[in-house]
């Protein structure tokens, strides 16, 4: 669907000014003011990522994985919209925490995760910072695209830079899990990642040297190495 078929479809304000707005490059889905997320609906404003599909791809292979777990602990970090805590807090029998440094993230996903009916537990701070108790799953999108990669002009113009850019080349973030995760987890756990599609050996690498542990790449649907799932079952 083009942006104006898509604003003509799910746009209830004057069509001229949405139009207006993305002649001057706003996303359709910050115009329209919400999107479709595995088969929820979301606000979403400049606060917050536009969900993206790779990200429904990350949610539908936690789905599958988790069924070894009974009742698991699952943490969302970094969760912006709520996209991954809600959908998931939906699919599995689970209790869902979710975090962001960002309080106005915070608060477009708590709207959301009430819009959806969805328990989330959800806290303020800095990665694990927030984190008290055990956990069995740890899920994460972080920002991962390094400062000098060339992004789009419609992602780099409008959407939130927190949610966005990484250093240390778009691995920090990944590091400064893996390196602080080892005490929140029990013995079985599984870690989570959506990632940039040239940080598969980077992420194994990782994985080995703060767990000791080889971290599986898998794919997305256009074949790029997408997700690292670190598993102990
Ligand atoms: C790539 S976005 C992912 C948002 C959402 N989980 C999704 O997949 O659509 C990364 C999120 O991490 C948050 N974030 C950035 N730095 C953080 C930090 N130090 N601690 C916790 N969250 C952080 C951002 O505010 C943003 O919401």
């Amino acid at each position: 669907m083009t942006d104006i078929e898509y604003l003509k479809k799910y746009y209830s304000g004057n069509l001229d000014d949405a139009m207006n707005k993305l002649k001057e490059g706003i996303p359709v889905q910050y115009i329209v003011g919400n999107v479709d997320f595995y088969g929820i609906n979301l606000k979403v404003n400049s606060n917050v990522l536009i969900p993206r599909f790779e990200t429904e791809e990350l949610v539908s292979k936690v789905v599958e994985y988790s069924k070894s777990f009974n009742n698991p602990t699952i943490v969302d970090i970094g969760t912006g919209s709520g996209a991954i805590a809600i959908t998931l807090k939906k699919k599995i029998l689970c209790n869902m925490i979710a975090t962001d440094i960002s309080q106005e993230a915070l608060e477009v996903a708590e709207y959301n995760a009430l819009s959806n009916n969805a328990q989330i537990n959800f806290r303020l701070g800095n990665l694990l910072e927030p984190l008290n108790e055990k956990i069995d799953i740890v899920v994460s999108n972080p920002p991962y695209i390094a400062y000098d990669e060339e992004i789009m002009d419609i992602v780099k113009n409008n959407e939130p830079h927190i949610a966005l850019y990484a250093p240390n080349n778009g691995l920090y973030y990944y590091e400064e899990i893996l390196k602080n995760i080892s005490k929140y987890l029990n013995k079985k756990y599984l870690i989570a990642f959506e990632i940039g599609e040239s940080q598969g050996n980077m992420l194994k690498e990782l994985s080995k040297k703060y767990l000791n542990n080889e971290a599986i790449i898998e794919k997305d649907m256009q074949g790029r190495d997408r997700f690292a799932f670190i598993k102990t079952f």
